[in-house]
């Protein structure tokens, strides 16, 4: 079986390649690139005519909650891959906060066996504590051993500062990065969006943004001391990236992601109480907005990650206090990021293959060969042309919790190969997800 992809133009900073060029895959694996591949034998060779698509390599969300085991309702391993494949995402990473929590091999070999089956790669995070509790460190050698590429309580923070310089001293001894939700929950306290001028006017309880910058800076501290492998979560505020800046200089190994709802809302969104703007951490003001923009730009981010965070149309439900904290991010960041981001040259596709490819590997120890002969293509196509509304119906996650719903995006994915696979169409804006 071979399959001819014509003409696309490529974006592939892992191998220096940029232009239009044609891709064979054979079996699988892709046998030729190059600027003009005759097939004449058309009868096994199927043929994509791409003029005026982009390729790029499989991009890799390195946070997402997939809630299986135990909170299937909100989303299964089967449906949050769906929706990584439809949003351009070959390979993400799942985060241990589901029931059992991911603090043992067994949980994590359950969710191996049922990745098998899903369309996108899907690699494991350990819990850093059991249950996630942050009292007591989970047995991080079997986590390890079970296939674990990072450890991370999040949803919580390991309050307590002992035993984050323990799991610190342990994951760097087993080479694994430590992924922290950074908050003081004593700071947060129950608040439910960011403190400051809108939390007042609304009425709102509020958190403030220093809630997270102690707790970065904290970490760096405890990573300058123990040696270990840093990454922050989804990033919000200025003053945070600045310390992540300041610990760079110094040689400290730690990296950070933001999330494109972070890059894209300030709190000024929450003013219509939609419960699809309460997330942890919540959206800020346009100045913390403004730096991390500006943080992108300048290579201090690390990685763009979605911290897709499906729930129920019930679990977001009634008054904005109560509402669960998170939002559905795998299919709109792509389509988000193009219009509001790279359409307005904050960046360009090959720093889009850096932030969601090539820095979450590297943190991950994740192969990240790009396209290149020889191997068997995560690859993905992208139409700068097509328009598509954000709607419940067609959205392949469980989660439909975004503030995008019923919004205008400009591109769309609408081909992914994992493993040199097909295994999303939306050429024909059908959105055809392909099992075997
Ligand atoms: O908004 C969030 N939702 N932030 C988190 O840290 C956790 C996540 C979740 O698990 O729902
Ligand atoms: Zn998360």
């Amino acid at each position: 079986m071979k399959l001819l992809l014509k003409k696309g133009k490529i974006f592939d900073p892992v191998n220096n390649l940029s232009g239009e060029y044609d891709i064979l895959i054979e079996n699988r694996v892709v046998s030729k690139i190059s600027k003009n591949i005759m097939e004449k034998d058309s009868k096994d060779v199927e043929i994509y005519d791409l003029n005026g698509l982009y390729i790029l390599p499989g991009l890799i969300d390195m946070h997402v909650h997939l809630r299986e085991p135990g909170y299937e309702e909100k989303e299964t391993i089967k449906t949050g891959c769906e929706a990584a494949a439809a949003g351009g995402f070959t390979t993400i990473a799942c985060m241990p906060n589901t029931k059992p929590v991911a603090d043992n091999p067994a949980t994590v070999e359950y969710i191996k066996a049922k990745a098998e089956k899903a369309l996108v790669n899907v690699v494991p995070v350990g819990s850093i504590t059991k249950n996630g509790e942050g009292k007591e460190l989970a047995e991080i050698g079997f986590l390890k051993e079970a296939g674990v590429r990072a450890l991370s309580d999040d949803g919580n923070p390991v309050m307590n500062s002992e035993i984050m310089r323990r799991a610190m001293e342990y994951a760097a001894s087993f080479m694994l990065p430590i992924i922290s939700h950074c908050e003081d929950k004593n700071l947060s306290g129950d608040g439910v969006m960011n403190d400051g001028y809108y939390s007042t006017i609304l009425g709102l309880k509020p958190i403030p943004t220093v809630a997270e910058e102690i707790m970065i800076a904290r970490d760096i501290l405890l990573a300058e001391y123990t040696g270990a492998s840093l990454h922050i979560a989804h990033l919000s505020t200025e003053r945070g990236l600045e310390l992540v800046l300041d610990a760079k200089r110094r040689g400290i190994n730690v990296s950070c992601e933001v999330t494109p709802h972070h890059l894209l809302f300030d709190d000024s969104y929450v003013t219509g109480y939609d419960p699809d703007t309460k997330v942890n951490p919540p959206l800020r003001d346009k100045r913390d907005v403004t730096a991390l923009r500006e943080g992108v730009k300048m290579g201090i981010v690390d990685v763009i990650a979605t911290d897709h965070a499906p729930h129920t149309y019930e679990d977001k439900l009634g008054e904005y206090d109560y509402a669960a904290f998170g939002i559905s991010g795998l299919e709109t960041a792509v389509s988000s990021l193009y219009t509001e981001l790279i359409l307005k040259e904050l960046f360009d596709f090959n720093d889009l293959v850096r932030l969601m490819g090539i820095n979450p590997a590297r943190i991950l120890k994740l192969d990240y060969p790009g396209i290149r002969v020889g191997t068997r293509a995560d690859l993905i196509v992208f139409d700068p042309g097509r328009n598509w509304k954000v709607e419940k119906e067609t959205l392949k996650s469980k989660g439909k919790n975004t503030p995008l719903l019923g919004k205008e995006l400009k591109g769309k994915v609408v081909l992914t190969f994992v493993k040199g696979k097909m295994v999303y169409n939306d050429l024909e804006n059908k959105g055809v997800l392909i099992y075997e």
